[in-house]
């Protein structure tokens, strides 16, 4: 039986446990952070909470055998794909990156890019004046000295940092559609989009909605991946490549 650990928290690793349960000679446990109220929960065995660093992931993994890793966690989620780079070196364990690919901008999008938030907030006051921030909870407070704009703010559970003074929030889980989003970004005469470059079919009816709507959108570029890792951009590749590990 080969054990595998889908670190999580996306779509794609929802999607990739619930493939792995059906393919015989394979036993998945998914790992959740636990920082979603009420997460959608992946098939079969979970655990949740953090490791406690690299460190703690390499215990964990002394504590529970697993014979390949797939990180599944999302493009932004620096930390965690960093962590499992050091403890599954340090195991022996071999380990791949599940990437969804990047947005580009497609004709008739007008795109600037950010480095990370802090470049983002540096950036704004030159693109528009009422905001649709959608970058999730995280790192909302990079905002909040912009005193002079105006934000709708969207995501899953309300922040828990500072938030720009003038600011509306909005709970809401996508995937969302391009008529919705045109009508939200519209009702708010929104006139700049602030979004992580997550990639994806689940979110990114608001850039054809900023395209419609000639919005321009601030797109903040995703952080680099550790040195030498393995990737595969889809769930098809990350079962092929858990194939040709138990082939072995
Ligand atoms: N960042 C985003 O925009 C975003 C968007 C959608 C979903 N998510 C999901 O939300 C989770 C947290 O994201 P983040 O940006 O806070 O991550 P992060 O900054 O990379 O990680 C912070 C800490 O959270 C814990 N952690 C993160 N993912 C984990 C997992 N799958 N299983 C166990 N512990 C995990 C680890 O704690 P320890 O050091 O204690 O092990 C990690 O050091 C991730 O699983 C990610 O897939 C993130």
């Amino acid at each position: 039986m080969a054990r595998i650990l889908i670190l999580g928290g996306t779509g794609e690793a929802r999607a990739l446990a619930a493939a792995l349960a059906d393919v015989p000679g394979v036993e998945a446990v998914s790992s959740l952070a636990g920082r979603v109220r009420d997460p959608r929960l992946p098939v079969g065995d979970v655990r949740i909470g953090g490791f406690g660093g690299a460190d703690g992931l390499a215990e964990w993994l002394r504590a529970h055998p697993v014979d390949a890793i797939v990180d599944a966690t999302h493009p932004f989620a620096a930390q965690i794909t960093s962590n499992a780079a050091d403890a599954a070196h340090r195991r022996g364990i071999p380990l791949v990156v599940l990437r969804r690919p990047e947005w580009s901008p497609r004709p008739g999008e007008h795109w600037h890019g950010a480095s990370d938030l802090a470049d983002a907030a540096e950036l704004l006051p030159d693109l528009g004046t009422r905001v649709f921030l959608t970058i999730g909870r995280q790192g909302v407070d990079a905002f909040a000295d912009l005193q002079a704009l105006w934000f709708l703010i969207r995501a899953i559970d309300p922040p828990d940092v500072a938030m720009p003074p003038h600011s509306t929030l909005l709970l809401a889980r996508g995937p969302f559609a391009v008529a919705d989003e045109t009508a939200l970004m519209r009702e708010h005469r929104i006139d700049v989009l602030v979004t992580k470059n997550s990639g994806g079919g689940q979110t990114d009816a608001k850039l054809d909605a900023a395209r419609a709507l000639g919005v321009p959108v601030l797109m903040i570029r995703r952080p680099p991946l550790p040195p030498a890792t393995a990737t595969v951009d889809d769930v098809a590749g990350a079962i092929a490549w858990i194939g040709a590990l138990t082939r072995r």
